[in-house]
């Protein structure tokens, strides 16, 4: 039968602590919450309050549940208090020596069938355990941040910890609503060696000034429909634990060069910047604790940059190509009111492309989303071409033809001849140097990249890419473009992957490395980064629906232009790319689709 846990006692009420106090509490379970100082305590009661009242504010509690689950919890100072729980989960910060300390003493306090819980991210739970008599009643209970919404909690097995206390801490999660993953002890588990290189690879673009704060947020939350940005989350899980985490998996995971902290992070921590809990982080708020942001020196004043700028007049577009991303692009810039030049290498394609934007924008109709006189006066707006030349009197020039340099630096060489002066030229490539168009024409300061997400008519950001030849000017105009057209325009710098892809294939691919170890399975590891960290699907869903072929392609070439070794593609990628398993387009990626 699986043990009664009756009261359990929660060591420090940090950012994690105070949660997962309230998580027990919510359940009905007694808790005893235990900090270092009064003035520590009172912190964390009042982060509780603040949380339970904001959670009755919502109407997801009850404000009888709320007084119900505040009087279980009792407060104290000092560890002597938990003689008598059943459970302690320790939350204090994340350093070895001090959990091995806690743990010594916790051991010598808490009666013999006690059950200790690390709720360490990254640090070895076997090391914490043998500081105890008891590493066989030691395991790590890894909650996720925020704790009362999160639903995933990683269990931490050590080789030592008995099966029946693994037993009973799953039972026990599973009371609480959770669900779990029970894991062996490795550096960061699954969550956390997925998610802290790509945390610091985003700071490390923010510190390069490669695009600003919120862009770099905006492009992961638009781009992959993430809960929140890298350098909010950063925020949210605090700079300084954020810098332990990494320091740790550094040290522990193999000294991989993507885990070394950004130093930027230690200047944070040492100026005193945490993140919401010290109310300044990478971004400033109300007061510390608070999740409300505040303008401050760094936030964008779109009114004065606009003014100052000079963004160039756009009334005609031209878009050249005939595959899916030209179809959406064409449809985007008609319905925004652009005249548009559609042109194609022959008649039979110009067919198919009005017919398929024709159709997209039926498809508008049928869903109510667009009326039929929006739809007319749409396709009105779009000439059908197959002649470049056609592109002599278009104010911007739009490219999106195939992904190969050399077709789109003979097409940047003849729009330079075929197109009037002043006129921005923009391609959508996802992976190519844009300098190398930009440096096909005899006027690269009007060359920018205009980089779509698939499909152009639904995903709302674009990624704008200015190289070091690009002026102000033609920058201001592909922004002022790209809000015309409803989207969130992100600026960055001509880096391989840009913004999005950068920071999101590693990721990707360290999930395939993960699995290719046989740490955990694709479900589990899929299970860990959407109930987790909130991803709206996981790492090999994803994969699959991208394509495998597609994915192996642009980790490529991240690795090739960075010569970063963590980017080396996964090597069970490669072999399933041979394979022929790309993915659902073929019905088998890493899971099998023909009978779905
Ligand atoms: N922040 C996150 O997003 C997150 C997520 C999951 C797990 N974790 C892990 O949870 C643990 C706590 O992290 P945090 O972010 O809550 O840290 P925090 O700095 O916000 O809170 C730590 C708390 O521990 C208290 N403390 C320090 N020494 C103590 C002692 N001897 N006795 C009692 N209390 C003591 C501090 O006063 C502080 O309130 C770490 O191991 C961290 O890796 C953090």
């Amino acid at each position: 039968m699986a043990r009664e846990f009756r009261s359990v006692g929660v060591v420090g009420l940090g950012t994690m602590g105070a949660g997962i106090v309230e998580v027990f509490a919510r359940n009905g379970i007694d808790v005893l919450a235990v900090e270092i100082s009064d003035a520590a305590l009172e912190r964390g009661r009042s982060t509780l309050t603040g949380s339970t009242d904001r959670a009755v504010a919502k109407g997801k509690l009850s404000p009888e549940d709320r007084d119900a689950l505040q009087s279980r919890i009792s407060f104290a100072v000092g560890l002597d208090a938990l003689h008598d729980v059943d459970l302690v989960v320790e939350a204090v910060p994340e350093k070895l020596e001090l959990k091995r300390q806690i743990f010594a003493e916790l051991d010598r306090i808490c009666k013999p069938t006690a059950i200790l819980a690390t709720n360490t991210s990254s640090l070895s739970v076997t090391e914490i355990s043998v500081a105890t008599h008891r590493p066989n009643q030691v395991i790590g209970i890894h909650f996720f941040n925020p704790a009362p919404v999160m639903k995933l909690v990683e269990i931490i097995r050590t080789v030592v910890t008995a099966p029946e206390v693994v037993a009973d801490v799953e039972a026990l999660c599973t009371r609480l609503g959770k669900v779990d993953v029970t894991i062996s002890d490795r550096a960061g588990f699954i969550a956390n060696a997925l998610l802290f290189g790509y945390l610091n690879h985003a700071v490390s673009m923010y510190e390069a000034k490669y695009a600003t704060r919120e862009d770099i947020d905006a492009a992961m939350k638009l781009g992959c429909g993430l809960p929140m940005g890298p350098l909010a989350l950063m925020d949210l899980i605090g700079v300084d634990t954020a810098y332990e985490i990494l320091d740790t998996m550094y040290r522990r995971g193999g000294r991989d060069r993507r885990h070394a902290p950004v130093p930027l992070i230690k200047q944070m921590v040492t100026a005193g910047l945490l993140g919401r809990k010290s109310g300044r982080g990478f971004y400033t708020y109300e007061k510390p604790g608070s999740p409300v942001v505040v303008p401050d020196d760094q936030t964008p004043n779109a009114a004065e940059s606009a003014a100052a700028d000079g963004a160039r007049g756009i009334a005609t577009v031209g878009v050249v190509g005939s595959g899916t991303m030209a179809i959406g692009i064409i449809e985007v810039f008609a319905k925004a009111g652009y005249e548009v030049v559609s042109v194609t290498r022959g008649g039979e394609k110009s067919a198919r492309v009005c017919e398929a934007v024709k159709k997209s924008l039926n498809k508008g109709v049928v869903r109510g989303k667009v009326t039929e006189a929006d739809r007319d006066a749409a396709l009105g707006r779009v000439t059908w071409s197959t002649n470049l030349d056609h592109l002599a009197d278009v104010d911007m020039v739009v490219e999106a033809v195939v992904e190969e340099l050399t077709v789109k630096q003979a097409l940047f060489a003849s729009l330079d001849e075929i197109c009037k002066p002043g006129v921005v030229l923009a391609t959508t490539t996802s992976s190519l140097p844009v300098i190398e168009c930009a440096m096909s024409t005899h006027r690269p300061a009007d060359v920018v990249g205009l980089h779509f997400f698939n499909p152009a008519q639904v995903m709302p950001l674009v990624e704008i890419v200015r190289t070091i030849r690009t002026s102000p000017e033609a920058l201001a105009t592909a922004r002022a473009v790209v809000a015309a057209l409803g989207k969130t325009g992100v600026v960055c710098g001509d880096r391989s992957g840009f913004v999005v892809n950068a920071l999101l294939f590693p990721y990707l691919n360290d999930a395939v490395k993960m699995l290719e170890a046989s740490y955990a399975t694709a479900d589990d590891i899929d299970h860990a980064m959407k109930l987790g960290c909130g991803y709206p699907m996981g790492p090999f869903d994803l994969l699959d629906v991208v394509g495998l072929d597609v994915s192996l392609a642009i980790q490529r070439e991240l690795y090739l232009e960075l010569r970063e070794p963590g980017f080396a593609p996964a090597p069970l990628l490669e072999h399933l790319v041979t394979a022929g398993y790309l993915g659902r387009k073929v019905g088998r990626g890493f899971r099998d689709y023909t009978d779905r």
